[in-house]
């Protein structure tokens, strides 16, 4: 049971395959091997979170209906009958499916009567006191309205980068411009310091790209990265957490590094 705030981590870029979601999953196993209790929320309907960490995707979340998209839709007050048991206890899912991309345009009516914030309600007080943390996967469309909803309910947002790949760094134009304006509505947002992934040793580009995001980003970036590896590749075609797949791996140490740091992190700077 979690007796401190649930810190809730909205994960940003719109810039498609920088490691959000493998990022969602591995960070998820790191922080509850040290003992955290975690919800992983997933608003990508390509699911590639969900069906990698459900414990029976096909069952609980096909067949049972335990998704986002009935949880939007059941006006109610609580994720809580919608979450889905993963492989590991500390974690549990809010997992979504391809039916998502549809939701968005059948949800509009709620926000069209300027019900915002979302996911305040359906993450209210019950169901926080059980978690220590909330990862929320977003998809790469910049004109996502449950990206904005779930930066209005987060505590922090998350930039992922790909180290190799200039065009992540330069997508942040547009993820600054939606974070502007969800200030306006959610002023205790702070940034984490961003992680750089598929960070290639030895290589120039993975080099200057971390070094110009420490300097631009208010919070600068995170000292560990995740390394490049085919190992990721591997455990996605197995449906695993690298903790799962190859436990002892460099990438699930860079993985259990960063969830420490991000602890430090938060006890350091609390947000408002
Ligand atoms: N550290 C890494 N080393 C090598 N490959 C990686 C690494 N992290 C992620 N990948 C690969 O990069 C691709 C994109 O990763 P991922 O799906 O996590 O990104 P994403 O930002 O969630 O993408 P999307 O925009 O599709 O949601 C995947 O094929 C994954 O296997
Ligand atoms: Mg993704």
């Amino acid at each position: 049971m979690a007796t401190k705030k649930t810190q809730i981590i909205t994960l940003v870029c719109n810039k498609g395959g920088v490691g959000r979601s493998t990022t969602a999953i591995n960070i998820a196993w790191s922080l509850a091997n040290k003992k955290c209790n975690v919800l992983v929320c997933d608003l990508d309907a390509q699911a590639n979170t969900s069906s990698s960490l459900a414990k029976n995707y096909q069952e609980d979340v096909i067949e049972d209906g335990r998704h986002v998209t009935n949880l939007l839709k059941s006006y109610g007050d609580s994720a809580t009958d919608y979450l889905v048991d993963t492989r590991n206890p500390n974690i549990k899912l809010l997992a979504s499916t391809l039916m998502l991309d549809n939701t968005e345009g059948e949800i509009k009516s709620l926000l069209d009567l300027n019900i915002f914030k979302l996911f305040d309600h359906f993450f209210n007080r019950k169901l926080k006191s059980e978690y220590d943390f909330i990862i929320i996967d977003t998809p790469p469309q910049k004109s996502s309205i449950l990206t904005l909803n779930a930066l209005l309910t987060s505590n922090w947002y998350w930039y992922v980068l790909s180290a190799e790949d200039q065009w992540s760094l330069d997508a942040r134009i547009v993820s600054d411009k939606i974070i502007q304006d969800v200030r306006k509505l959610n002023p205790k947002i702070k940034p984490l310091p961003v992680l750089m992934t598929k960070f290639v040793n030895g290589s120039s580009q993975s080099v200057e790209m971390k070094k110009v995001a420490a300097s631009e980003f208010k919070a600068g970036v995170f000292k560990t990265t995740i390394g490049y590896s085919s190992i990721i590749s591997k455990s996605h075609s197995n449906r695993k957490s690298i903790r799962e797949f190859s436990s002892g791996h460099r990438v699930a140490k860079n993985y259990d590094s960063v969830a420490m740091a991000i602890n430090r992190y938060i006890s350091k700077v609390k947000p408002a």
